[in-house]
């Protein structure tokens, strides 16, 4: 059987060109047109766990990435995230070892280090761009832990090219990207943005080339690689996985922060329960890698924070070759070719698998609660799943936990979303930051 076809009426156009409602209306389409439809031709959504188990985990070799993956190739080249196959197999056995469990302990004290000068910057009274400020601490925690190497004063400008780089990707998206592509204005902007970007990388593979490549950073470990024939990586090669560790490994994480921020401002017993679980674990002291098991509510107010507002909201794949997929019983054949789109933010709103879906409710998730399987997904799944969940767990309580021991933030103005890549506020997220008594 063949999923229904949406008809696309000039306001859905509309409101997909525009991009910003995009998560919202793929929800209704879902609700609508059911678990498996026809966005356009080559194009379906799905929206059931069982498909979404089909397509990211079971079968991975009928599935290679999507269209929107490859346009990140702009700026990330061959790097992991868009790599394909062997290469994708070899880089991720590479890059995997500085993830594990046995490792994450030696992250933690840099990761609540970065949190602490952060919060050393902050003022009782001050109103600040949470966006920003959570994309800098990110970005510090991820240089200076995985990278081994801080970029101390280039933050700022980091963040920024970055920032940039993701907002034109967003314009590369829509229907007209291949053509937005072709402007000297785009051109002019991404270029700038990613030549101050590989300036920095390209830095820090010549000071790790020049200490040896002896530590178990990313960029040394990458320095250390060798094949059969012991021939190394080339520079672009280990640019392309720095660019993209760099990217992955602070845009999502900033984000689920900076939401997290904003839900904390508009539910105040959540954010008391969450202040109540720091004081008493924490109280002044500094946390520590132990610390972050024992913060089980703060944790839950991330966990809820990515089920309604997921950082990598949507996830895509294009059919290899001929396959199909069951739903409710019933079989859908799918050409090769076809990009399936399986979003998170849809899946994680179903009122079938969520009770009262629309509702922050952080509590859902104390006890030995466990959503059923593939209805919460924010690290993807499968043989591609996020390669550093378990990092960005802990980097994500310890550093919310430490902020909070001195301060709240209050909204000051409205959370405007803008789905790219990712799901990211749009422009400025303003907060006024309160000092804790
Ligand atoms: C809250 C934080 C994060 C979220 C929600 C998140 C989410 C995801 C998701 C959904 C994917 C799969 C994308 C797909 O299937 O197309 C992914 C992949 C990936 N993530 Fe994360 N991520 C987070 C943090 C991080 C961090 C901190 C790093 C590194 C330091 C990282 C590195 C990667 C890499 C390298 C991949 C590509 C894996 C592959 O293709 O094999 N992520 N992430």
């Amino acid at each position: 059987m063949t999923p229904p076809l949406i008809p696309l009426s000039p306001a859905l156009l509309c409101s997909i060109f525009r991009g910003r409602d995009l998560p919202f209306i793929l929800r209704r389409i879902a609700r609508r047109h059911g678990d498996l439809v026809q966005m356009r031709e080559g194009i379906w959504l799905a929206s059931h766990p069982e498909l979404v188990q089909q397509i990211l985990v079971a079968n991975p070799t009928k599935w290679s990435k999507h269209r929107g993956i490859e346009k990140t190739k702009l700026l990330l080249g061959e790097g992991i995230l868009g790599s394909e196959g062997d290469l994708h197999r070899s880089r991720r056995r590479v890059l995997q070892p500085l993830f594990a469990t046995s490792r994450l302990s030696l992250y933690a004290d840099t990761i609540v280090q970065c949190a602490l000068e952060t919060r050393e910057g902050w003022r009782g009274g001050q109103t600040v761009d949470m966006g920003a400020e959570m994309s800098i601490l990110a970005l510090r925690i991820v240089t200076r832990s995985v990278f081994g190497i801080g970029i101390d004063g280039k933050e700022q400008q980091v963040s920024s090219a970055l920032d940039e780089a993701m907002r034109l990707f967003n314009g590369s998206m829509t229907p007209i990207g291949d053509w937005l592509e072709t402007l000297p204005y785009f051109q002019r902007r991404f270029g700038k943005a990613r030549s101050q970007l590989d300036e920095i990388v390209y830095d820090l593979i010549e000071t790790k080339r020049r200490e040896g490549a002896v530590g178990e950073d990313v960029v040394s470990v990458l320095l250390r690689v060798r094949d059969e024939e012991g021939n190394g990586l080339n520079d672009e090669a280990i640019r392309d996985e720095a660019m993209t560790l760099l990217l992955a490994g602070h845009e999502t994480t900033a984000n689920a922060m900076t939401f997290a921020w904003w839900f904390l401002s508009r539910y105040a017993s959540v954010r008391q329960n969450m202040e109540a679980e720091v004081d008493s674990v924490l109280g002044n002291v500094t946390a520590n890698y132990e610390d972050a098991r024992s913060l089980p509510w703060t944790r839950a107010v991330l966990s809820e924070t990515m089920r309604l507002l997921p950082p990598a909201w949507i996830v895509g794949r294009r059919a290899t070759q001929d396959l199909t997929l069951e739903s409710a019983g019933r079989t859908y054949p799918v050409p090769a070719g076809t990009t399936l789109l399986a979003s998170s933010f849809v899946v994680h709103r179903d009122g079938r698998f969520w009770p009262e879906p629309r509702r922050f409710d952080p509590s859902r998730w104390m006890g030995d609660f466990t959503p059923t399987k593939w209805s919460y997904f924010p690290f993807g799944g499968g043989h591609r799943a996020c390669l550093a969940e378990g990092f960005a767990w802990m980097e994500a309580v310890l550093a919310l936990a430490t902020l909070a021991q001195q301060f709240r933030a209050h909204e000051f103005g409205p959370l405007l979303l803008e789905p790219s890549v990712t799901l990211r506020p749009y422009k400025k997220l303003l907060m006024r930051l309160e000092k804790r008594s």
